[in-house]
């Protein structure tokens, strides 16, 4: 058996494990690029249009290809994008009516960081069929065209759409193949929150620069981090905000790199949602962790702050000294009416209770021979190693035998926490989910989900791309 004492000592020789979600070992070989911190207007990702709607579905055109983006001003570094932006462009979608992106790829053969130009588009977050939910090595050749259906049949939720390509995924998403995909209903909409421009997306992601301005991929199999923090392909931005409450949708759509968001004047924030949605009610917190491929749903209220304030978020996980620990900067600069509303009540969660599952599954998260594995396996197209029957609840519980933290996540359905480490999860946490950290050293995760509508074969993985890639990833099949 592993305890904890002897699971540190067969550890020792990694070296010591720093309080971020990875370890310390993990320094970046690259200066930071040379860009002021706050010098640039955060970007905002354009919100598509559909090229046509019917009835029943909006219908969007997007392309994949190689080109450039001005990310370091004066420099072009190539990057893959969608429709030419990198995060691609935002996807505002209705729960209820369907959305079918079509999908082209104008990839080279082998494209940047030397990974091959075929993709596999997943929308994390979608419950959809399996034919539709970008399976690993269902592959879209370049200069093949696909059409991918989501029913948005589900609750609405902050999806994000990336690449999914088998051992590949890594490098492409670290090239720009990412891009959110916001959901929302009349019911939403009716509450009032802070909407139109006062709601704003943030995607975190941080990366490496060589001097040209091209991004550096290493392919660490503990994670790849970088040393320049971005939001929306911004380095470091600053942001112009009037004295109000913004709602800001905020993706970690980073390769392996945790954030713990706080703002520089300790100042406290209300969470609305998280992966899944948003919970039953708000939570005021002054951090929070976001792993890799977490969302949150926040409300940052600036309206006592003079104009002329100015207020950082930074990622506190990292030294006050790291060059990544300022992830961007608000700059009250006007005042404004604000009539938008956080109620008491935001969306009741039906809890699903730990009685309705009719069985548990165990996963262990390890390292063996250089790979990281589920129950001691390694990534096998032929293999399934669970299969829940459809409209059956089910509990997994994982437990982490290895020096770091892993976010698990879920194709196919929303999950609800039932105990982090034994203990129920932080508010923040107790609502729709489909990312779980499982924690370091012996650290547990029980989740806990009914499988519905689609059977077929799903993914599941750790999100921190590179042990996806490094075989971090099993399947379950949904029998009828
Ligand atoms: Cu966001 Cu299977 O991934
Ligand atoms: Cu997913
Ligand atoms: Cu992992």
């Amino acid at each position: 058996m592993i305890t904890r004492r002897n699971l540190l000592k067969s550890l020792g020789t990694l070296g010591a494990v720093g309080t971020v979600g990875v370890p310390g070992m993990l320094l970046s070989r690259n200066a930071e690029a040379a860009v002021t911190s706050f010098s640039l207007p955060l970007k905002i990702p354009p919100v598509l249009t559909p090229s046509r709607t019917d009835a029943t579905t909006d219908y969007y055109d997007m392309d994949i290809g190689e080109t450039t983006a001005e990310i370091i001003p004066g420099l072009q570094t190539k990057v893959i994008s969608f429709n030419g932006s990198v995060p691609g462009p935002t996807i505002r979608a209705r729960a209820g009516r369907a959305v079918a992106m079509t999908y082209y790829n104008g990839l080279p053969d082998t494209t940047l960081g030397g990974a091959p130009g075929k993709a596999v588009i997943h929308l994390h977050g979608a419950h959809c069929p399996v034919t539709d939910d970008g399976y690993p090595t269902d592959e879209l050749l370049p200069g093949d065209t696909r059409t991918y259906t989501y029913p948005n049949n589900q609750l609405p939720a902050p999806l994000w759409y990336h690449d999914h390509t088998m051992d590949y995924t890594g490098p492409h998403v670290w090239y720009g193949m990412a891009g959110l995909y916001l959901m929302t209903d009349d019911y939403e909409d009716a509450l009032n929150l802070p909407k139109g421009a006062y709601e704003i997306p943030l995607v975190l992601q941080d990366r490496n620069f060589d001097a040209s301005g091209q991004l550096v991929y290493t392919k660490n199999m503990n994670g790849e981090t970088g040393n320049t923090q971005l939001v929306n392909g911004t380095i470091q931005p600053y942001l112009n905000v009037a004295k109000r409450k913004y709602r800001f949708r905020v993706c970690n759509g980073s390769n392996a790199r945790f954030y713990k968001l706080a703002l520089s004047n300790g100042q406290s924030f209300q969470v609305i949602g998280m992966e899944g949605g948003l919970l039953s009610a708000p939570v005021t917190v002054t951090s929070l962790t976001l792993a890799p491929a977490e969302r949150a749903d926040i409300i940052i209220n600036f309206g006592s702050l003079a104009v002329g304030t100015t207020v950082e978020l930074r990622n506190t996980l990292v030294a006050s000294t790291s060059s990544v620990y300022r992830i961007m900067q608000f700059k009250v600069n006007s005042t404004a009416t604000d009539t938008s509303v956080v109620p008491s009540t935001l969306r009741p969660v039906a809890k699903i209770a730990r009685s309705q599952a009719v069985r548990t599954r165990n996963f262990t998260l390890s390292m063996s021979m250089g790979m990281w594995t589920i129950n001691g396996k390694t990534w096998d197209e032929n293999r399934v190693d669970a299969t829940p029957r459809l409209n059956e609840t089910e509990i997994w519980k994982f437990t982490n035998q290895s020096p770091i933290d892993h976010p698990m996540h879920l194709h196919d359905i929303m999950f609800q926490i039932l105990t982090i480490n034994g203990a129920a999860p932080a508010a923040t946490h107790a609502g729709w989910k489909d990312v779980v950290i499982v924690p370091r050293m012996m650290g547990t995760a029980e989740i806990i989900m009914k499988f519905t509508d689609f059977t077929g074969k799903f993914p599941f993985h750790c999100h921190i791309l590179e042990h996806e890639d490094m075989m971090m990833m099993s399947q379950f099949e949904v029998l009828p």
